[in-house]
């Protein structure tokens, strides 16, 4: 645990430097396994205060896969074009959007049982639904041209599905008032 700070001081710029299409692939695996944790932290979730501690973890699961985001788009934008790893890095993110909108609609679908937290998870989904069109806009100019083609479909489906959510949360009347 204590070594966590010097580690991710150390990785950071080290991934950087060494960024190339097999670090977008593992960012995007990240971004996957991050997104399981938190589909299961929002399928915990309970309305009321015994929820409360399930809330905080989706918060926490959140940030966690937001961090994994922009690490993706830093690596995604220090790499080179993608050149033979382009259909590997385009065949992965078509794996990651059935993901990416399973999760959006499971969060959609909890909107009321968030309660007043929801205008939290509506702030997480619009900070989320930023930092995944930045890590889409660095991924998309490095695909070859047959992947670059078929993005734009993939990449929009994820920016409905966080249109989606937002909109649940942005009509959940419990703290429209707040806004
Ligand atoms: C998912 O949660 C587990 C348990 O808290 C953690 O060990 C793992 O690192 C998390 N996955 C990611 C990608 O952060
Ligand atoms: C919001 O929550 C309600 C109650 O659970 C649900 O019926 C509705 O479908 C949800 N909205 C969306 C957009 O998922």
């Amino acid at each position: 645990m204590r070594f966590l700070p010097l580690l991710s001081m150390l990785a950071l710029p080290a991934a950087v430097l060494a960024a190339d299409y097999r670090t977008v692939l593992a960012d995007i695996t990240a971004i996957s396994d991050q997104l399981e944790n938190l589909s299961t932290s929002v399928d915990a979730v309970t309305s009321g205060i015994p929820g409360l501690p399930y809330a905080l973890q989706v918060q926490v699961d959140a940030t966690t896969l937001d961090k994994r985001i922009q690490a993706g788009a830093q690596n995604a934008n220090a790499s080179p074009a993608f050149g033979g790893g382009s259909l590997q890095v385009g065949l992965a993110l078509i794996g990651l959007q059935p993901k990416i909108t399973d999760s959006l609609e499971q969060i959609s679908e909890k909107n009321t049982t968030f309660g007043e937290l929801g205008i939290i998870v509506l702030a997480s989904l619009t900070q989320l639904k930023t930092d995944t069109t930045a890590f889409s806009d660095e991924i998309v100019p490095k695909l070859g041209a047959l992947e670059a083609a078929i993005a734009p479909a993939v990449v929009q489906a994820i920016e409905n599905a966080f249109d989606g959510a937002i909109a649940a949360y942005e009509s959940n009347g419990e703290f429209t008032h707040i806004c």
